[in-house]
């Protein structure tokens, strides 16, 4: 439009010149068809800019009523039971779920995990491992089985009973804007400073947090400078002051060095003691000490077991244990 709106001066400028110079008009013609132009061109690039806002409005509509075409979550009112302390007892019987119907990803997954163990979940990217997680959390309603937590089906709980049973350290962080301390008290609302503080202090980001200008109360916002590594450490803070019945970790610790992952391993290693845990690792090493480790694979469990008796088995996990020891001989090697 504003080409237009330019060459038409252009235009004007050049004919009125030629006529002007054989005296056929005057001079004054010439400025009263530049008003002309102008007064034509401006309400046609007002057209076009409110043609763009148009353009937005539909976007953001679209995405607006895609919303809240959502299918409502179904109705828990009626659900008065409620499950308060538990020993942390999870059974998994023959579950089955896709995300489409269609198209089933946990295809006949059964587990049995007794209270306080510690499981470890393994397989290669898109086994289903953290869809597991998902069906237990209740993220996900699961098209047949069940999934009993201490022999209650979860879906005879309500959704805030069975999230508020687990505390959970996921593979993408999230923090909100907001101070540091709040972002890790979320959880657990009236927990202490002082909890806040031993708990940055066993994963080891306090001194991190101490640096910054406003110690715990710098305000976190996207203009805050930190590390992926250091929000999955607050993260995992923010797991430890919740202080609930059971945890899963997925892939808690991907996005930290080696070191800070064994300080986390160890101080994770008090958090995990006689609580139901659930880890998804892939570095294999963290979770030696698992007291069952499921192998998936296409969302089936083609093995389980404790590492010894997996090793012994020399399957598909003494394959994926051995592979990341020799890749890494490999890398000195070549290095
Ligand atoms: N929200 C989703 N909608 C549809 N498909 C999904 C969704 N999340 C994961 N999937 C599919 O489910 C499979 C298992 O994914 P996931 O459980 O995330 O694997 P991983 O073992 O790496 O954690 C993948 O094939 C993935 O494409
Ligand atoms: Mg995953």
């Amino acid at each position: 439009m504003s080409f237009v709106g330019n060459f038409s001066f252009v235009v004007v400028c050049v004919v009125g010149a030629v006529l002007c110079s054989q005296s056929i008009i005057e001079f004054g013609v010439i400025v009263s068809f530049m008003i002309y132009i102008r007064l034509f061109t401006s309400p046609l690039g007002q057209i076009a800019q409110i043609a763009t806002t148009l353009q937005s409005t539909a976007a953001a509509s679209e995405r607006v009523f895609e919303f809240l075409e959502e299918k409502e979550l179904e109705d828990e009112s009626n659900k008065n039971f409620k499950l308060e302390s538990v020993e942390g007892k999870v059974e998994f019987k023959n579950v089955v779920f896709g995300y489409d119907k269609d198209k089933t990803i946990i295809h006949n997954f059964s587990a049995y995990v007794k209270p306080g163990d510690k499981v470890a979940i393994v397989g290669p990217t898109g086994a289903g491992k953290t869809t597991i997680v998902n069906l237990l959390m209740r993220f996900y309603e699961i098209d047949d089985g069940e999934i009993l937590i201490d022999d209650v089906p979860i879906s005879s709980l309500t959704r805030e009973n069975v999230h508020s049973l687990f505390g959970m350290v996921l593979q993408d962080t999230w923090l909100f804007e907001g101070t540091i301390k709040e972002n890790i008290k979320y959880s657990k609302l009236d927990a202490t400073d002082e909890e806040v503080e031993n708990a940055c202090k066993v994963v080891g980001v306090d001194h991190f947090i101490k640096t910054l200008p406003e110690g715990y109360n710098t305000i976190f916002n996207d203009g805050t400078s930190i590390s992926v590594g250091q929000k999955q450490l607050l993260t995992i803070a923010r797991a430890m002051v919740e202080n609930a019945p059971m945890l899963i970790l997925d892939e808690a610790t991907s996005s930290v060095d080696t070191r800070t992952e064994q300080l986390i391993q160890k101080a994770m290693d008090k958090l995990t003691k006689n609580r139901t845990t659930f880890v998804i690792a892939h570095r294999l090493s963290t979770i030696k000490n698992a007291d069952l480790i499921l192998v998936m694979k296409d969302g089936n469990i083609i093995e389980k077991g404790t590492h010894k008796s997996l090793m012994k088995q020399d399957g598909f996990y003494k394959d994926l244990y051995e592979s990341q020891f020799t890749s890494k001989h490999a890398e000195v090697i070549e290095n």
